[in-house]
């Protein structure tokens, strides 16, 4: 029996930061965030936004295709946690309409958590293949200003139905693991931005790819010319650039820079003009490349690397089902990006210093969101989520 991905729909917000005002106001050649990292745009969550809203939003046209009964558990992957005990897909339960009976988990490992989930999820619908579970994975990067990270922040959920009989992906079993107890990255609970020691964090990156791929060879028949595309998890699209040639050059693939470059080049559109999404990122990027590839890929083998820092790494494999291009949710995305607004610098540093409190001070948030749902405020250290 085959079980994997039956459905898939992201979200980000509604605002971006075009990286050429960032370049301007930091007196940097644009070229180095366009070309040196591969990042066009960044996206900008609205003061009413937060991982429980982009996470709904997400996952609503998932739940009005099978309805909300349907879902026997949520699983919900995010690094930017609200509550250090109860689990924002909580929220995300009642936004949805979910039933009571259906049973709800947060997951973290930095942005490997997705995966972990999905991997869980399929041994889930294993045991029992009536069952449907819904992984939504939700985040929203923030570094510190003026620090090399800067423009490599962005936001997004995706929201990904598990079935048996998937009608997009089929998973294999097989997956290859590294895991390494290393500070590449990280956020401690009193900080609401991350540390990072960006150029170690690259060099870790393709440590783990490499360790997982050994794995993943160790354990199963594929090899690198059994796969027709490659899915990295993408911080910004140069890494997933860099890493593939890598892997591409340790299986001596034969292949030209522009073929290797052709194996991921559809998976990085949505990535260039959303940012990082963390949790998000990958699968994202899986979406970027069933929506925009020219050919139809059914059947074709697709490569996963998905990386957490801290780290935990997993190289896995899947099958591109036939009939997968008839139920993608194309459109809606191309909508949604097309209607996104560019803010000017001082619009960003005003979303990017909106009050966060930690304090439990009350708070009613203005609007910004286009979404369905928002974080209308916190009062007496709750958080109030509404529907429009
Ligand atoms: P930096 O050090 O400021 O950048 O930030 P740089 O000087 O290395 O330049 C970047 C590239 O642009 C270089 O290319 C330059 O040559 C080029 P490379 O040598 O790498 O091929 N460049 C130009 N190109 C064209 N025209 C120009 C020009 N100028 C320079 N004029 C850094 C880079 C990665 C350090 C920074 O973005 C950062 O700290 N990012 C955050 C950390 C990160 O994303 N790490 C990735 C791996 S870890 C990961 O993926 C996990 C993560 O998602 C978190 C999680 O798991 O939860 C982050």
């Amino acid at each position: 029996m085959s079980v994997g991905i039956d459905e898939i729909s992201f979200y980000t917000s509604n605002y971006y930061l075009d990286l050429r005002t960032l370049a301007e106001v930091q007196q940097t050649d644009p070229d180095k965030y366009y070309e040196g990292i591969g990042q066009e745009k960044m996206g900008m969550a609205a003061p009413d936004e937060d991982v429980v809203t982009m996470a709904a939003n997400a996952a609503t046209p998932l739940i009005e295709r099978v309805g909300a009964d349907a879902i026997s558990t949520l699983m919900f992957a995010t690094e930017t946690g609200i509550d250090q005990s109860k689990a924002a897909g909580v929220y995300v339960h009642r936004l949805l309409g979910l039933h009571s009976n259906c049973r709800v988990v947060e997951m973290k490992q930095a942005c490997y958590s997705a995966t972990a989930a999905i991997q869980m999820a399929c041994a889930l619908v294993a045991r029992n293949p009536e069952k449907k579970v819904l992984v939504i994975a939700s985040d929203v990067a923030r570094y510190d200003l003026d620090t090399p990270g800067e423009a490599t922040q962005g936001c997004g959920a995706v929201a990904m139905l598990i079935s048996a009989q998937p009608r997009l992906l089929e998973i294999d079993p097989e997956v290859g693991n590294y895991t390494e107890d290393v500070m590449d990255f990280w956020r401690p609970n009193y900080r609401a931005t991350a540390l990072v020691d960006g150029k170690y964090s690259t060099k870790i990156y393709l440590k783990s790819l490499k360790k997982a791929w050994e794995h993943f060879r160790e354990v199963s028949s594929l090899a690198f010319d059994d796969f027709g595309h490659f899915c990295y998890h993408l911080p910004f699209s140069r890494m997933a650039q860099k890493a593939h040639q890598h892997l591409a050059k340790l299986n001596k693939a034969g292949l030209t820079m522009e073929q290797v470059e052709a194996q991921i080049e559809d998976t990085l559109h949505y990535n260039r003009i959303i940012g990082n999404s963390y949790t998000a990122s990958m699968y994202i990027g899986l979406t970027s490349l069933l929506e925009n590839c020219k050919q139809n890929i059914a059947g074709e083998k697709i490569g996963f690397f998905s990386y957490g820092s801290g780290c935990v790494a997993e190289f896995f494999s899947g099958t591109v089902v036939a009939g997968y291009e008839k139920f993608l949710h194309r459109e809606q995305h191309k909508q949604m990006l097309d209607a996104r607004k560019e803010v000017s610098y001082e619009e960003y540093l005003s979303l990017y210093r909106y009050p966060d409190p930690r304090d439990g001070e009350s708070i009613e948030i203005e609007e910004g969101t286009s979404g369905r749902f928002r974080l209308a405020g916190i009062s007496h250290h709750k958080r109030e989520y509404v529907a429009s």
